[in-house]
C-alpha cells in the first residue's frame, strides 16, 4: 500500500472533501450578512467525478474521507455519494461535518449508506443566541439532528463550538450536555482571518479550559475515533468528553495530516493556501482512463509538495472563504 508523505515527513492520509459551496445558514464567523456568491451547477464536481478522483486518492494513500461544504447535506442525494465512497473500500473511515439542520431527516439514510460518524456545529445552547450566531437558524432542529445521529448509531458524534467573546460565553451549558448525552464537545478558537467578525471576538482555549477547570477535574484522554487536531479531556461521570481545537494559541500544523478538495475540484494543500491544484480539468479532459488516473495521481503529488510547514502568521492572511472550504 502506498503512503503520502510531504516535504516535512508528515504522513497525509485524511481528505476533506467539500461537496457543495452552498449553505442554508450564514454563521456570523463564517460569512458576511449578505452571504457569498455561489458557483454554477456545472462548476461543481459530479458524484461520478468525485468517485473517480477518490479511487486514485485511496490508492495513493488516503485512508479517511470527510465530507464538508458549504453544508454537505444541502446537496441532493448526498447519501448516494456516501454509498459510492463506501463501496470503494470496506471499513473506510467516512465522516461528515454538518450544521445539523437537515440531520434529523437524513441521519438514518446516511448511516445506512455507510457514513460512520458525524461532527455537528452548534455554537450556542440558547435559542436566541443560536439564531443570532447562525443568522436565523433554529436550535431545536439542530439538537434533533444530534439525537437522530445518536439513534442512527453514528459514532462518535462530536459537537463543534466556535467560541466568540461576549457572544457565546456559555461553556458551562456545554458541560451539562456532555453529562446528559454521549457526545464530545469541542471548543474551537475563532480564526479571524477567515472569519466575518473582527479579531476582538477571539477567545483563547486557555481561557476556556481555565473556566471549565473551575467546575471540576479534567483528565487528558485519548481521542475518540477521529484524526483531527482536537485534544480531549474526560470529566468524571460524564458520558462524553470535551475537546479543544486551538489553531491560534497552539500550533498543530506540525501534525497536519490533511489535504482538501474544493467543490469545484481544486486541491488545497492547506486551509490557508492561496495556491490550488486543479483536478476538474483533468477529470473533464477526455483522456482515456489510464492517462486520466495518472494525471490525477500527479496532481495529488503536486498538492502534497505544495503543503506548507504551517499556516504561518494567521494575521498575515487575506480572507479565506471558510464557507467554501468547510474548515
Ligand atoms: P475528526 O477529528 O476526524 O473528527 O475531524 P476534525 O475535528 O478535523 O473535523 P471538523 O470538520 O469537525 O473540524 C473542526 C474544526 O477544526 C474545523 O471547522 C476548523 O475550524 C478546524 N480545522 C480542521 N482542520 C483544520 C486545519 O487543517 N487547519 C486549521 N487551522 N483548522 C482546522
Ligand atoms: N474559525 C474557526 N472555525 C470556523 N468554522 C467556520 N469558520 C470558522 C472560523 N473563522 C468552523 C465551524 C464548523 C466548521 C465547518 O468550520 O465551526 O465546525
Ligand atoms: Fe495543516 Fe494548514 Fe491546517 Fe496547519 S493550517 S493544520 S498546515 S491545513
Amino acid at each position: 500500500m502506498k503512503v503520502l508523505v510531504d516535504r516535512f515527513s508528515r504522513r497525509i492520509d485524511y481528505l476533506r472533501l467539500a461537496v457543495t459551496d452552498r449553505c442554508n445558514l450564514r454563521c456570523i464567523y463564517c460569512m458576511p450578512p449578505e452571504g457569498v456568491p455561489h458557483l454554477d451547477h456545472a462548476e461543481i464536481l459530479t458524484y461520478e467525478e468525485i468517485l473517480r478522483f477518490l479511487r486514485v486518492a485511496l490508492r495513493a494513500g488516503i485512508g479517511k474521507v470527510r465530507l464538508t461544504g458549504g453544508e454537505p447535506l444541502v446537496r441532493r442525494d448526498v447519501e448516494e455519494l456516501v454509498r459510492g465512497i463506501a463501496s470503494l473500500r470496506p471499513r473506510l473511515d467516512i465522516s461528515l461535518t454538518t450544521n445539523g439542520t437537515l440531520l434529523a431527516k437524513k441521519a438514518e439514510s446516511l448511516a445506512a449508506a455507510g457514513l460512520k460518524r458525524v461532527n455537528v456545529s452548534i455554537d450556542s445552547l440558547h435559542p436566541e443566541t443560536y439564531r443570532r450566531l447562525t443568522r436565523g437558524g433554529d436550535l431545536a432542529t439542530a439538537l434533533e439532528g444530534v439525537e437522530a445521529a445518536l439513534e442512527a448509531g453514528l459514532d462518535p458524534v462530536k459537537i463543534n463550538v466556535v467560541t466568540l467573546k461576549h457572544l457565546n460565553d456559555e461553556v458551562e451549558g456545554f458541560l451539562d450536555l456532555v453529562y446528559r448525552l454521549p457526545v464530545h464537545v469541542r471548543f474551537i478558537e475563532y480564526m479571524s482571518p477567515c472569519g466575518a467578525v473582527d479579531a476582538s471576538y477571539f477567545v483563547s482555549n486557555r481561557v476556556i479550559r481555565a473556566r471549565l477547570l473551575r467546575h471540576g477535574a479534567m483528565e487528558e484522554a485519548p481521542s475518540p475515533l477521529g484524526a483531527g487536531p482536537a485534544r480531549y479531556y474526560r470529566l468524571p461521570g460524564a458520558r462524553g468528553m470535551v475537546g479543544f481545537i486551538s489553531p491560534v494559541s497552539s500550533h498543530f500544523c506540525p501534525e497536519c495530516n490533511r489535504l482538501r478538495l474544493t467543490a469545484e475540484g481544486r486541491m488545497k494543500p492547506c486551509l490557508f493556501s492561496t495556491e490550488e491544484v486543479d483536478v476538474r480539468g483533468i477529470l473533464r479532459g477526455g483522456k482515456d482512463d489510464r492517462e486520466t488516473e495518472e494525471e490525477i495521481y500527479r496532481a495529488i503529488l503536486t498538492a502534497l509538495d505544495k503543503k506548507p510547514y504551517d499556516h504561518g502568521k494567521l494575521e498575515s492572511f487575506t480572507k479565506t472563504n471558510m464557507s467554501r472550504i468547510g474548515g
